[in-house]
């Protein structure tokens, strides 16, 4: 049975690559037109000395900025210096240029900090119910953005907001570094990101994002802090980026319970490659736990994890609804792991007692493959939920070295999939005939398994 399955896949011509563009957006690299138009914040007032507060210099020359939308964009070029500021929204056809030595520094002061709605696919603030702070650099509903520079910084300051969120002092959810919302056409690259309050770089609602050569870093203490965070938003390139952050290093989301699964928009067609990721107390790759709108069709590859919790962990809940599938992760190298992969359907929290109890979330058709790591405690936990297993879970070329710390490498319940040349072996739930192969077919691998 086993041979008819692998040859009528073989034979099948119609192997669907990742959906559409091959899943592979990476591969489609924006044509940035150099703007016509540069002016210098200098020009609008602002003061480097990392004391004056610059907000008012950001939102003049960026409102200036504006009438040049439809004469090819404008750039605003940010000198060296420390530009402290509060949060500023951008405009369209805008590229913000941080220059080397150039430092924009968020202000710490929540006091005077705008507060904005909450996301609809959210249905209230992640952290704290009702409105969340505004992120420092914004843009909601824009169209050809460039946030970049030759290595140029954005400092986010966290520590005062970590310690609020610590002791439960906060009374909004805590700001990101960059929130795009509803965008179309971004690109983040050059730039180095600290100490985020919470996210450093957050595409929601967004199509076409490019993030590439970005370094972001956060304390390990630092509580939930995560490096990138797309959510709800599709076509999207993570390439060659180094990240360590308290949490997560990249998190794939789309949205929370019942106000996800209204709002029902996915993340999809995802390609992440090159990256160098480590996440002290969550995942580096992580998919979830907020997934009400789905996830799908993503493609990763080339990847370094390294010094974290966990590797990759897929997590959600009764209550969720959506979907998990269509994912293929592949050459992975992992060092120092705890858990190398992870499926949960058992994490996380509800907005409010308003969920549907019965929105069972789905977790199927998932491939790990080309898989080297050493140091590692766990190999696999998979927990499915009873009334929702999760399904082909597939498994393809994995070595790991198992430390002396380890008990048993493997925890499977609720869980089905396919295993070849796995090591350590793994549960017999992951043995059994599974339809893996209708998705493995990059790199002529169909064969294999
Ligand atoms: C920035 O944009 C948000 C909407 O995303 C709006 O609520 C806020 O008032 C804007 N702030 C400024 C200073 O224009
Ligand atoms: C939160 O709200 C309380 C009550 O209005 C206020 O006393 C406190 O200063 C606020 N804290 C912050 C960080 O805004
Ligand atoms: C980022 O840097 C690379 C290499 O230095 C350069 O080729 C690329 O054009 C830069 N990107 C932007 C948007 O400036
Ligand atoms: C981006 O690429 C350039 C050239 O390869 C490199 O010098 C720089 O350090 C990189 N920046 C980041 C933030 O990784
Ligand atoms: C092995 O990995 C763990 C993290 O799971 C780490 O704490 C420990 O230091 C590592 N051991 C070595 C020898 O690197
Ligand atoms: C198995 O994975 C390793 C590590 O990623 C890779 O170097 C090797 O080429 C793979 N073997 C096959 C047969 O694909
Ligand atoms: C599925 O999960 C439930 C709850 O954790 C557990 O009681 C049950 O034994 C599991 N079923 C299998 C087949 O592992």
């Amino acid at each position: 049975m086993l041979v008819a399955l692998l040859l009528l896949l073989a034979l099948s011509n119609e192997v669907r690559v990742n959906g559409d563009s091959d899943g592979r957006q990476c591969e489609v690299n924006p044509a940035l037109k150099p703007r016509p138009h540069t002016v210098s914040i200098l020009e609008f007032g602002a003061v480097g000395d990392g004391k004056t507060l610059n907000t008012i210099a950001f939102q003049n020359a960026i409102f200036y900025l504006k009438s040049f939308a439809d004469k090819g964009g404008a750039q605003l070029y940010v000198p060296p210096g420390t530009w402290l500021t509060q949060s500023f929204n951008l405009t369209s056809h805008l590229t913000l240029f941080l220059e080397k030595g150039a430092v924009i520094l968020g202000s710490q002061d929540p006091f005077h900090w705008e507060v904005v709605d909450p996301l609809p696919s959210y249905g209230r603030g992640v952290e704290v119910p009702g409105g969340r702070y505004q992120s420092l650099v914004n843009g909601y509903m824009l169209h050809d953005v460039v946030i970049t520079g030759n290595n140029g910084i954005i400092d986010g300051m966290g520590l005062g907001w970590w310690e609020l969120f610590s002791s439960h002092s906060l009374n909004y959810s805590r700001p990101h570094l960059i929130e795009l919302v509803a965008s179309n056409r971004v690109v983040v690259s050059n730039l180095t990101f600290l100490n985020a309050p919470a996210y450093s770089i957050h595409p929601v609602y967004c199509s076409n994002v490019h993030i590439h050569n970005v370094s972001i870093s956060a304390p390990q203490e630092s509580p939930y802090t995560i490096g990138i965070v797309p959510d709800s938003s599709d076509h999207v390139c993570i390439e060659d980026c180094v990240i360590a952050t308290g949490y997560d290093a990249i998190s794939l989301k789309s949205g929370w319970d019942e106000y996800g699964i209204a709002y029902g928009r996915p993340t999809e067609n995802v390609h992440i490659r090159r990256v160098h990721l480590q996440a002290y107390s969550g995942s580096t790759i992580a998919f979830g736990s907020d997934m009400s709108g789905g996830i799908s069709n993503i493609l990763v590859e080339n990847v370094h994890l390294y010094n974290s919790k966990s590797g990759i962990e897929f997590r959600t809940m009764r209550g969720r609804g959506g979907y998990m599938k269509e994912i293929i992760i592949s050459d992975i190298e992992m060092e120092n792991i705890y858990t190398a992969m992870a499926a949960t359907g058992y994490c996380g929290s509800h907005p409010d007692d308003k969920f549907d109890p019965n929105a069972l979330p789905l977790l199927d058709h998932i491939i790990l493959q080309d898989m080297i790591g050493t140091n590692i405690t766990i190999a696999g936990s998979f927990a499915g939920l009873q009334e929702s297993p999760f399904t082909n879970i597939c498994l393809s070329n994995v070595t790991l070295s198992i430390n002396s710390v380890s008990s048993i490498p493997w925890e499977c319940s609720n869980v089905s999939g396919f295993s070849d040349s796995v090591l350590p072996k793994p549960c017999p739930d992951l043995e059994t005939l599974s339809d893996c192969l209708s998705l493995l077919s990059i790199k002529g691998k169909t064969a294999v398994m």
